[in-house]
């Protein structure tokens, strides 16, 4: 089964603040069954999320995940087979809207607040791999 990493962001519907919790517990709950780890950033706008796992198991995971209402306008950045796990340690990293969170965001793209629609897939996954962990 090929290691597989996949790279999407969308935009979080109105309200989907008060779902954040319930979002990483069941996200860590099945990512933990189907040994898929990965890192998921919210800036109480849009979500970029990385998913790494077994080629099948990303596939039907990035599916579900599109299928979910509490967002929309869902994009593919990248997904590629690759060598190791940049995230191994976690079933599901999240990354919030913090003052450290948002100068990372500087070092990797023109703007100053998030835009993923405006960033390569390598900056992103560099913004995902450096952010400030606030759980997982
Ligand atoms: C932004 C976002 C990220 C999510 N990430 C995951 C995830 O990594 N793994 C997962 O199993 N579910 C994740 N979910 C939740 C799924 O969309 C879905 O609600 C959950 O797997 C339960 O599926 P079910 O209602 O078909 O049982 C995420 C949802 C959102 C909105």
């Amino acid at each position: 089964m090929y290691l597989t990493r996949l790279i999407y962001f969308s935009r979080a519907k109105t309200g989907v603040d008060q779902d954040i919790e319930q979002i990483l517990e069941s996200a860590r709950k099945y990512n933990g069954k189907h040994n898929i780890t990965g890192a998921l950033w919210f800036d109480g706008d849009y979500f970029v999320q990385a998913l790494e796992g077994g080629r099948h198991a990303v596939s039907e995971t990035y599916h579900r995940i599109a299928a979910d209402p509490r967002h929309a306008d869902i994009e593919l950045v990248s997904c590629d087979n690759v060598d190791s796990r940049l995230f191994h340690k976690w079933r599901m990293a999240y990354f919030a809207d913090t003052q450290e969170n948002r100068e990372l965001i500087t070092k990797y793209s023109a703007h100053d607040k998030l835009m993923p629609e405006r960033m390569s897939a390598r900056s992103l996954l560099h913004v995902l791999a450096e952010g400030q962990l606030l759980g997982h």
